[in-house]
């Protein structure tokens, strides 16, 4: 029998590429997707792809449906506990051992709410393999731990039942391919505040020499590929070790804030947007207008004044895992055209 997927955020910028990724590769697996709104072309690119209408607070409906899964693949909302309560209550539900891919991301190791390192180096580089026992006991401050917390005591619990991979992506670069959103945020958040907050300038905090981790969405695609075959074929690559879940970093190259702000001003001022490209540096109270978000007001500290460093090193044991794609800085020009829509 063909094995049986559920997805969620199929719309969106990763869990669209995902889908496309997955139907791509595996046109023989039997794919359902939960939406709220079937863009226009859904059905005729995507054929045999099943439709289940419904959002994140659908409860029923997931449970029902992750019940009906071999695999569940959730994206879309990295910290929506309601969702992802529901579809293990429905995986759990099931007689036979199922599997579950979560999309969270490194904002979790994000240093941005301590003053030490903002617009600074931070020396601390996290592996998912030897760091696996910190990452478990971060503090509930660290982004997405409410739904970690979740993942990591299912693991603990139940992992003979319902095995997890606890996707783990850093900033992510690059075309989308799936049927919404095709855009990452990081690029779009940055010139949207470096044309209005920082005044037609492109913009550092501190030194400027703060570091994240970066991935193309291609190689994220392709690590999901990887992660979802080895869910279908119930291979021991996908879990991790003991009572822990499987979890992936996804980075391929990190680069310092300065030097991302140098490149995305440059291209800039190549397109007429702004006239001098050289970054300026911002204070914090400017860096604190920044990048407003109703439920997390310190995203401007995180985007571009926080460390967040990572290697993929499980992922590199499992499945080889290289970045292919071109870098960041060499391929940015695409992701600035697409922020300024043309
Ligand atoms: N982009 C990055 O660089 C990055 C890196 C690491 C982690 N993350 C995390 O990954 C998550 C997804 O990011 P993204 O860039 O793919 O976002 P996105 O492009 O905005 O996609 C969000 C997707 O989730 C769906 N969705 C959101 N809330 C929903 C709800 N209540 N009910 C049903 N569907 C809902 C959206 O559906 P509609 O189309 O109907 O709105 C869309 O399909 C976020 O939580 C983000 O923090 C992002």
């Amino acid at each position: 029998m063909a094995p049986k997927i559920f997805l969620t955020g199929g719309t969106g910028y990763i869990g669209g590429s995902i889908l496309h990724a997955l139907v791509t590769a595996h046109p023989e697996y039997d794919i359902t997707v939960l939406l709220r709104k079937t863009p226009e072309a859904f059905t005729s690119t995507y054929p045999n792809v099943k439709i289940v209408q419904g959002d994140y607070d659908s409860a029923e409906t997931l449970a029902e449906r992750a019940k009906q899964a071999d695999v569940v693949v959730h994206n879309g909302d990295s910290d929506h506990e309601p969702s992802l309560n529901a579809l293990i209550s429905g995986l759990l539900a099931k007689p036979k051992k199922s599997h579950l891919l979560h999309l969270s991301g490194t904002g979790i190791v994000s240093d941005w709410a301590s003053p030490q390192h903002l617009g600074t180096l931070n020396p601390k580089v996290y592996s998912d393999v030897d760091d696996i026992a910190a990452i478990a006991a971060l503090p509930d401050h660290a982004l997405h731990r409410n739904t970690e917390k979740i993942l990591f005591k299912t693991a603990a619990e139940h992992g003979d039942k319902l095995e997890i991979a606890v996707m783990c992506p850093p900033d992510i670069y690059g075309p989308g391919t799936g049927p919404g959103n095709t855009q990452s945020v990081f690029t779009r958040l940055f010139i949207a505040d470096a044309t209005t907050v920082a005044g037609n300038r492109v913009f550092y905090h501190g030194a400027g020499t703060n570091t994240r981790s970066w991935v193309h969405i291609s190689d994220l695609t392709s690590l999901y590929l990887r992660v979802v075959e080895a869910a279908v074929a119930d291979s021991p690559t996908f879990s991790g070790p003991g009572k822990y879940p499987g979890y992936y970093f996804a980075g391929t190259q990190e680069h310092a804030h300065i030097d991302v702000a140098r490149t995305i001003g440059a291209t800039l001022v190549k397109h007429g947007v702004i006239q001098d490209a050289e970054p300026v540096e911002v204070g914090l109270e400017e860096v604190d207008r920044m990048a407003k978000h109703p439920l997390f007001p310190k995203l401007g500290r995180y985007l571009y004044a926080s460390n967040s460093r990572t290697r993929a090193v499980r992922a590199e044991k499992m499945f080889g895992y290289v970045g292919r794609a071109e870098g960041l800085l060499e391929s940015i020009e695409g992701d600035v055209l697409a922020a300024l829509g043309k």
